[in-house]
């Protein structure tokens, strides 16, 4: 037998990037590729790329030039190394990835990471291979499925893709050219996943869109179903404890995504819903295609059903022509509407976007001003929204051991660290902690009796990790 060769992948950028870094894995492990943490001993190094924004773009240069000498010093030691670039600056910037990095093997697009066998198989034969065509078959109908054991290595909780694309063209935004055109998996295939997952030991499901909530997907009877449809029925499959989904434009929030907050249990009352600015001008400008009103009456229709339902945002400062009234009627809708975190950034113009063209810049230090005030007023309803947690009796999925010894980590329905001293036992189920201290982003607890009266869920709290930002919407 061949000894396996090994494989080091390295995501930056949306938690859809990390989900397709998986399926890359699992596509390449039939080629006898395991996953190895060090670039070192890689025969194989995949850098799955965003574009969003320059800094995270400019990134994968930097990180190509020290590959190459990793790769040198492999050949010196008469070892192959391969360098395939993968994800949305693949696909922005193929070509000028292989004009500029002759150490790359392989580029390959989000909508081709399927034929990343067959691209090493050509790039061994004819030396470089580049993909980033939008393929007619379906990615997903070609990708190998994860192992069983696979899947346990990666926890209880798991990102489910069921869109993929945007429509939208807000003007800053590179992702309906990086990724094309809204596509909608069908429903058929997302239970098969969901069904793999939970055989396994997931409970609980994220399903990833760019836009999530344009989901259009066809149902098992031939019909069209929206998101609120697919949660319905995916709450009820065995072993499904928690369900969340990510990232939502607030002008695809349909009565059935309403319904299913007020109806589903396992949906937890968590949103991620992006407004980028509070100002109409600006939005206009962004092509956003609502008001500051419209996404605040959105928001009421959500806690109209669900009073414990918390929101995060995102949220750019400094797009061209952003005046300082622009900017307070953003600070005006974040004290409004009372956020339980939020990602906000600078305005960086993107190559081929509409808004890149714009003239009305505003200078650096006006954005660096805004965003610390942002980011200060963020920060402020963010720890208020975790102070509020202490003293009450919250659900926590409990995930793995946390670093000290002896305890376990899990997480509220707003994705807070939630830390107890308990036995591992504890893993992949749902229990009333009682929050007795927040130390940074953590809170921490003891188990609550668990007999009795069901636990009361608490005002809500929050953190995000950074792992679960998406791009998109
Ligand atoms: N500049 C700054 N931020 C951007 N985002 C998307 N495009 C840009 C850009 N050109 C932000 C938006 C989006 C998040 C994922 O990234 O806030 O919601
Ligand atoms: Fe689409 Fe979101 Fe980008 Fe707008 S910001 S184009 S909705 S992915």
């Amino acid at each position: 037998m061949k000894p396996p060769r090994k494989l080091h992948i390295k995501s930056y950028g949306c938690q859809m990037n990390v989900y397709d870094a998986q399926r890359m894995v699992d596509t390449l492990a039939p080629e006898g590729f395991v996953e190895t943490s060090s670039v070192d001993d890689a025969d194989l190094v995949i850098l799955n790329t965003c574009h969003i924004r320059e800094k995270a773009s400019e990134k994968v240069y930097s990180e190509l030039g020290r590959l190459r000498l990793v790769k040198d010093e492999a050949a010196r030691n008469g070892r192959q190394m391969n360098i395939a670039v993968a994800g949305c600056v693949a696909q922005a910037e193929g070509d000028e990835i292989i004009r500029r990095a002759p150490a790359v093997d392989v580029v390959v697009g989000p909508q081709s990471y399927h034929h990343l066998p067959q691209l090493l198989a050509h790039a061994k034969r004819h030396g470089r291979a580049l993909e980033t065509e939008f393929p007619v078959e379906d990615k997903f109908g070609f990708l190998a499925p994860p192992k069983p054991a696979a899947i346990r290595a990666r926890g209880i909780s798991s990102f489910v893709t069921v869109q993929e694309g945007c429509d939208k063209f807000c003007t800053f935004c590179v992702v309906p050219y990086t990724r094309g055109a809204e596509v909608s998996r069908p429903v058929s295939k997302i239970v098969d996943d969901v069904r793999r997952l939970t055989e396994n030991g997931v409970c609980e499901i994220t399903l990833i869109g760019q836009n999530v909530n344009a989901y259009h997907g066809e149902g098992p009877e031939g019909r069209i179903w929206s998101l609120g449809n697919l949660l319905h029925h995916l709450a009820g499959l065995p072993g499904v404890m928690r369900l969340r989904y990510s990232t939502s434009h607030p002008r695809d929030v349909d009565e059935t995504l309403i319904e299913a907050h007020r109806d589903l249990p396992a949906l937890m009352p968590f949103v991620h819903l992006p407004v980028q600015s509070g100002s109409d001008r600006i939005l206009a400008a962004m092509n956003r295609k609502h008001t500051a009103d419209e996404y605040r009456r959105v928001i009421d229709r959500f806690r109209a059903v669900r009073q414990d339902i918390a929101f995060s945002s995102d949220f750019i400062v400094g797009f061209p022509g952003e005046t300082e009234e622009d900017f307070a009627a953003t600070l005006a809708l974040v004290t409004q509407i009372g956020y339980a975190g939020a990602y906000s950034f600078k305005y960086s113009p993107r190559p081929g976007t509409p808004a890149a063209d714009l003239r009305e810049t505003v200078s650096a230090a006006e954005m660096d001003e805004r965003l610390v005030r942002l980011q200060e007023l963020i920060d402020s309803q963010q720890s208020a929204f975790n102070q509020a947690a202490i003293g009450s009796t919250v659900d926590v999925l409990f995930e793995r051991a946390a670093r000290n010894p002896g305890q376990i980590v899990g997480r509220t329905a707003y994705l807070q660290p939630a830390h107890v001293m308990a036995s591992p036992d504890i893993i992949g189920k749902i229990l009333p902690v009682t929050i007795e201290s927040l130390e940074r982003y953590s809170l921490l607890g003891k188990l609550a009796p668990s007999v009795g009266a069901p636990p009361a869920q608490a005002a809500p709290a929050q953190i995000i990790a950074s792992s679960q930002m998406t791009s998109g919407a």
